[in-house]
């Protein structure tokens, strides 16, 4: 082909002509910068390849992180666990079995990535979310999920959403907010870990989390800085009853003291909240995860310990006894999980109680018929979205619309040894989920959530609401 030939297969002339105008109709003060950038949008981007690798996640255990290629740039993304390793098999195994069974999951979905995934997204529009999502779910419809594993699919489609904002040429949160079908944009509550229990650490307490929501903020940035502060605080606390032995951290990186009951650790808490001057402006939520504990119909509250005292086997009516005695003495406003996955009769009889919110886990598993039969039965009242559980972006955002629609809470959450991938902050600020959970204000898994929304809300200026007081009904307009 010659020069001229190529010159006008490609309309160059003409392209660098208009391109050369837009410069100088802008006035721009840097034209070349500019011609760059006006040529570059006139070429659509298309999605050219993906592909997947093994990364370690927060536990140190094997995950899938994607790089999405578009003719423009690369996109990555990575979700928590492998996703496959449920059931029976993972359950009973060792942690360096389970880690076996992660790496062959893995490994198995990379290979699916490299080869199905990549080739059946090819030439698609990063832009078309919905689109790319039934790709990837009609590769795996017939298996629900289990070929590529929930975490993979998430993953790669995570990385489309990122490719997606980047061709749109706005922030992350932005273009889901777009996704959402949403216009304003407002900054979550987080709801910061700061004592462990239950599996996530070896003291006696059953519970999985007490965490404390800064709702009296008037800011995000504030929120965290009142968090940090508490946490801090609490460490001292700990320090002086305790002793050193005692301010060691849990699996969200809130501290595991080895006290055995919830109040004591709510008094904990408490006392760190007033040594740092936040009395009344903070309240407090608890994640049971009572499906841990649960043994045959009653909860064993001392799950944990070799020497029971027999005193603590508690019937289901006994623990809303001590949700209700919980939520009367302490700003308790939030319980999650605080019974079996399957006991949906419990879980009614304490939300109709309105005592304060309750969150349901385990109990909806993010699953849209489980949300269905609990808005229908006034099960719960909130949503714990866990999105590697859902498997692609559109299908979260679906059932983060199905709980708005019920007027439910919707609170965002990571996993315990999440990945380092930051997209919940951007989800739960684009479809205005109120609430976020991300671990305590430490453990870098942690804080790539939290330091993400400090950024948000930054570039958001005065057009970011913090969700604050509205924590449970925030809403986009
Ligand atoms: P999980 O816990 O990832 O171990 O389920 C997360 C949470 O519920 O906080």
């Amino acid at each position: 082909m010659s020069v001229q030939e190529y010159l006008e297969k490609h309309m160059l002339s003409r392209k660098i002509e208009e391109a050369v105008n837009a410069a100088v109709r802008a006035k721009a003060p840097d034209p070349v910068l500019f011609i760059a950038g006006h040529m570059r949008r006139a070429v659509p981007a298309v999605i050219t390849r993906v592909r997947a690798r093994q990364i370690l996640d927060g536990h140190g255990a094997p995950a899938v992180e994607v790089e999405l290629h578009t003719n423009k740039a690369v996109h990555r993304a990575s979700a928590a666990g492998a996703g496959a390793p449920e059931g029976a098999a993972a359950d009973s195994a060792g942690d360096s079995e389970r880690r076996r069974i992660l790496a062959r999951a893995v490994a198995d979905a990379v290979r699916v990535i490299n080869d199905k995934v990549s080739e059946a997204l090819v030439g698609m529009d990063p832009q078309q979310q919905a689109q790319i999502d039934q790709a990837i779910m009609d590769l795996d419809k017939a298996r629900h999920k289990a070929e590529l594993g929930a975490n993979a699919m998430l993953a790669v489609s995570i990385a489309a959403c990122k490719a997606g904002a980047a061709e749109k040429e706005v922030p992350l949160y932005k273009h889901i907010a777009d996704l959402v079908g949403k216009s304003a944009a407002t900054l979550p509550v987080p709801a910061i870990t700061v004592i462990n229990g239950g599996k996530h650490a070896g003291n006696g307490l059953p519970i999985q989390e007490i965490m404390i929501l800064p709702v009296g903020a008037k800011n995000f940035e504030e929120a965290m800085q009142m968090g940090s502060e508490t946490y801090h605080h609490l460490k001292d606390i700990i320090l002086e009853k305790y002793g050193a032995e005692s301010s060691n951290i849990g699996d969200h990186g809130g501290f595991a003291p080895n006290i055995s009951s919830i109040s004591e650790g709510l008094d904990l808490v408490i006392a760190a909240i007033e040594r740092a001057g936040y009395n009344g402006r903070i309240k407090l939520a608890i994640d049971v995860a009572a499906t841990d504990f649960c043994a045959g119909k009653k909860y064993d509250l001392e799950f944990k310990s070799t020497k029971k005292s027999g005193k603590n086997f508690k019937s289901a009516d006994d623990m809303i006894e001590i949700y209700s005695q919980l939520c009367s003495e302490y700003p308790l406003v939030s319980i999650e999980q605080p019974f079996d996955k399957d006991d949906w009769e419990h879980s009614k009889k304490l939300t109709t109680l309105e005592l304060c919110q309750v969150a349901g886990d385990d109990l909806l598993m993010s699953d849209p018929e489980r949300i269905k039969r609990a808005v229908n039965e006034y099960t719960c009242n909130a949503l714990v979205l866990k999105i590697n559980q859902v498997g692609t972006v559109t299908e979260a955002i679906e059932v983060v619309k199905q709980a708005k629609d019920a007027h439910w809470g919707v609170m965002v959450s990571h996993r315990s040894g999440d990945t380092e991938d930051s997209f919940i902050a951007d989800l739960a600020v684009g479809a205005a989920a109120g609430q976020i959970k991300a671990g305590a204000p430490c453990r870098g898994e942690c804080l790539t959530k939290y330091n993400q929304l400090l950024r948000i809300e930054e570039e958001l200026g005065s057009d970011g609401v913090y969700a604050g007081e509205n924590w449970r009904t925030a809403s986009t307009s």
